[in-house]
């Protein structure tokens, strides 16, 4: 197999990649979405300052498998000469890429000029990019909104400015940080990116379902398509399958092991309460949904959680049989 595209000298063998999603793109998640097909890893987003203060919890968050490679590790920061250093310290710990956050849209962090806070600044991004790229032997790459609010969209600006100082890979998100993730992707301005640099592009924002992914690529032409939401409680998007084409049997059988993955990595208390917000979305679209969740987002124990699920799809399946 050819690679799709490279990220730098980094070969990516395919082209549909998990978005980095605080709270769900854990080891257990990706490991999952890695062995449906995704093409590489991107780790949750982690804070300069908490490389910096060499925060327990923040490190625990660039766990990565040695299969999930290449995995990359995304960080926030507003400050050119720490972020800086903090790379430095995450280079040591073996990602094959770092990416900067310049999409994150929560107001303590953009408001103080991280995340998407960045792209109010688009000199400093060129700073700070060329400083990361002469200073690290892994490539650096950028994920982006198409700016501040729809009257500051400098996408383009961005993106050249990116390129020119180094960055080996753009992945767009079609939205501006006020737009949060509401309304509707523009994927015309992804298009726009990808005529504008070199580098590989990816696509982001309401791919949905297998159709979106075609669709996203032809209209952009991007190289890769970044699945956020649409993944979540439905990993089996990256084998080109819709939730309508997964049997009940196959669903519960995934949903008991990324239960048992969560219990492995987390412990099994915390692993069931994270588990939960998972559980919520894998019965998204089923009869009677709405009525399971609240049951779902109480239980405390595995058993609990498998039991509800199934006897949930087999009342489901035995009024459909009738
Ligand atoms: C719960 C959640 C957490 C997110 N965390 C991150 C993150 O850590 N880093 C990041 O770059 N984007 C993050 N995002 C944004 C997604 O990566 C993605 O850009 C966005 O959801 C649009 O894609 P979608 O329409 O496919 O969901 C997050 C999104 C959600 C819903």
């Amino acid at each position: 197999m050819n690679p799709g595209f490279f990220v730098r000298n980094v070969p990516i063998y395919g082209d549909l990649i998990l978005s980095p999603m605080a709270g769900f793109s854990d080891i257990p998640f990706r490991l999952i979405c890695w062995e449906f097909g995704m093409a590489m890893s991107y780790t949750e987003v982690i804070s300069m300052d908490g490389v910096l203060w060499k925060n327990k919890k923040t490190f625990k968050l660039l766990d990565f498998l040695p299969i999930e490679r290449p995995v990359t590790f995304q960080i926030l920061g507003n400050d050119e000469d720490k972020i800086v250093e903090a790379c430095r310290i995450l280079e040591q710990l073996g990602p094959d890429i770092i990416d900067v956050n310049m999409g994150c849209s929560v107001s303590d962090i953009a408001g103080k000029g991280a995340g998407a806070g960045l792209l109010k600044d688009p000199v400093k991004i060129g700073r700070i990019f060329k400083k990361l790229t002469k200073t690290l032997r892994v490539p650096v790459t950028g994920k982006i909104r198409l700016g501040w609010d729809d009257k500051s969209r400098n996408y383009l600006e961005v993106a050249r400015i990116l390129e020119d100082n180094g960055a080996s890979l753009i992945a767009v998100h079609g939205r501006t940080r006020s737009q949060f993730f509401y309304g509707k992707a523009d994927w015309n301005a992804i298009a726009e990116v990808r005529q504008a640099v070199k580098i590989p592009v990816i696509g982001n924002g309401d791919v949905r379902c297998v159709a979106d992914i075609e669709r996203i690529r032809k209209h952009t032409g991007c190289d890769g398509v970044m699945i956020g939401r649409g993944a979540i409680g439905h990993p089996w998007i990256f084998q080109h399958k819709d939730r309508d084409q997964v049997a009940p049997a196959e669903k519960i059988e995934l949903i008991r092991r990324h239960l048992s993955l969560m219990l492995e990595h987390y412990g099994r208390d915390i692993g069931v309460i994270l588990f939960r917000k998972h559980a919520t979305k894998y019965i998204m679209g089923m009869p009677d949904a709405t009525e399971l969740r609240p049951h779902l987002v109480t239980c405390n124990s595995p058993d609990e959680i498998i039991d509800r699920i199934v006897s949930h799809f087999d009342r489901i399946q035995k009024q459909e049989a009738a």
